[in-house]
């Protein structure tokens, strides 16, 4: 059992109002900070990580690859050096590997350990268990990976490391995860693995490993993202630095929007086009947000945000934006619970699947608090109110807690939010830098 899971709760207790002023960072990405560990372990010679996000769900990570024989001295305040062992040089864990909250790593690490030479299996916490692995365990199985689930291909999962098959695979779902994992099979293919996926995703794999010197080929077959890699390669090592977590950041873009008087800039923020739909569709509600100090670092695009005070009004959400902004949808909800008129969000189905279903839960915790919120099978329509008073759960997903949060910025009375415990999953220090930009959040253990 890990520390989130403990008999005792760590709830949020939040006062209604408040103004947010300053200028902050954000903890770094998230599905890059994994993402550097595992392909700065697996290349040739000594990677250096700044900017290392260090919550439980990329340090999980970490501890991963040091059971695996890595040795990586850090984090140490978002510095870590990480020996690279090369393609071929992870040794078999003793036990099994624990990655906590964490979908990002279970599922490409699923695809890395397609190719060693041991048998591994993957297990996490109880979020985690309730997710579906078969979206990589199939594909992987057809490259002729032996793989082994709990029953309706839950975790814990077993992968029989080997030499997978190249493939092709043309995705169902817009799943960056499922894209990565299959990539990572195919670095120790004999050939090309290639994906299509349905809508562009996160393209961070692509990106890093082109960094490390691996070349990663990607075109448009038939208006779709079509990416591939020929196996056998090698990476060589790089410094990585890890921007500010848009993910993370996108609570507060929200925040001093719906709050009064508020001018906040958060800084260093990573906007990979991949991942900015948060801010079109915020623009399009009417949010008031300018970029500044536009540069690349690492071959990411990083810009400040300042983001005012703004009289957000509804809107239907254009469903192109949705695999932009796939994590950023509860607090979105928000946004739009504090909007003049209805916002109608369609084809998100997958919200159903992250580590709540968000669709569901937001509803309950929004109708909780006074607003007309309807979910749908695939999306949810929300009608603009009043927020009240209320006590709401959090289904251990981070995103719900840190989402209520922000909530209570426009509510009449005192929010609780049980179960808040998993925010250290992506944002340590959530709460201190929440009160530093005036919002009236406190801790208690129920
Ligand atoms: C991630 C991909 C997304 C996202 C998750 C991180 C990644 O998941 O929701 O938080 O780092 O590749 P899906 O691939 O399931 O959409």
């Amino acid at each position: 059992m890990s520390t989130n899971e403990s008999n005792q709760t760590l709830n949020y207790i939040v006062q209604p109002g408040g103004e947010l002023t300053g200028s902050f960072r954000v903890p770094g990405d998230k599905s890059i900070s994994h993402r550097s560990i595992m392909l700065g372990s697996i290349a040739n010679g000594v990677t250096e990580v700044q900017g290392f996000l260090e919550g439980d769900d990329a340090l999980a990570t970490l501890e991963a690859f040091r059971s695996m024989g890595v040795e990586i001295e850090g984090p140490d305040n978002g510095y870590v050096k990480i020996k690279g062992v090369g393609l071929n040089g992870l040794q078999a864990p003793e036990g099994e590997l624990y990655v906590g909250n964490a979908g990002t790593a279970m599922r490409l690490l699923a695809g890395l350990m397609a190719g060693q030479g041991f048998s591994v299996t993957l297990t996490g916490d109880r979020s985690l268990t309730k997710r579906p692995m078969n979206r990589v365990a199939n594909p992987l199985r057809d490259m002729g990976v032996k793989i082994d689930t709990a029953p309706e291909g839950r975790p814990p999962m077993t992968i029989h490391g080997g030499k997978p098959n190249p493939t092709h695979y043309d995705m169902p779902m817009a799943s960056a995860q499922v894209k990565s994992c299959l990539l990572l099979a195919g670095l120790y293919a004999d050939g090309i693995t290639s994906v299509t996926e349905p809508a562009p995703t996160r393209d961070h794999t692509e990106r890093m490993l082109r960094g490390f010197g691996y070349e990663v080929a990607t075109k448009k077959v038939g208006g779709k993202n079509h990416i591939s890699l020929n196996g056998g390669g090698e990476l060589n090592a790089i410094n990585i630095d890890v921007p500010a977590d848009i993910s993370s950041a996108a609570f507060f873009m929200v925040a001093a929007s719906i709050a009064p008087n508020s001018d906040i800039t958060l800084q260093h923020v990573g906007i990979n086009p991949t991942r900015d739909g948060i801010i079109s569709i915020l623009k399009l509600m009417g949010a008031d947000i300018t970029l500044l100090n536009e540069q690349e670092v690492g071959g990411e695009p990083v810009v400040d945000i300042r983001i005012r005070s703004a009289n957000l009004k509804g809107i239907n959400i254009p469903e192109e934006y949705v695999p932009l902004a796939i994590d950023e949808f509860p607090v979105l909800f928000v946004a739009a619970a504090c909007a003049e008129g209805t916002t109608v969000l369609t084809g998100a189905e997958e919200l159903r699947v992250k580590e709540s279903d968000r669709i569901q839960v937001m509803a309950d915790g929004l109708q909780t608090l006074g607003i007309d919120a309807q979910p749908t099978p695939d999306g949810m329509v929300i009608k603009g109110g009043q927020l009240t008073s209320g006590e709401v759960e959090t289904h251990d997903d981070h995103r719900i807690a840190m989402s209520f949060t922000m909530a209570a910025l426009r509510s009449t009375g005192p929010i609780t939010i049980k179960n808040c415990a998993h925010v250290a999953t992506s944002f340590p220090g959530f709460v201190e830098l929440s009160q530093k930009a005036g919002i009236r959040i406190e801790e208690s253990e129920g």
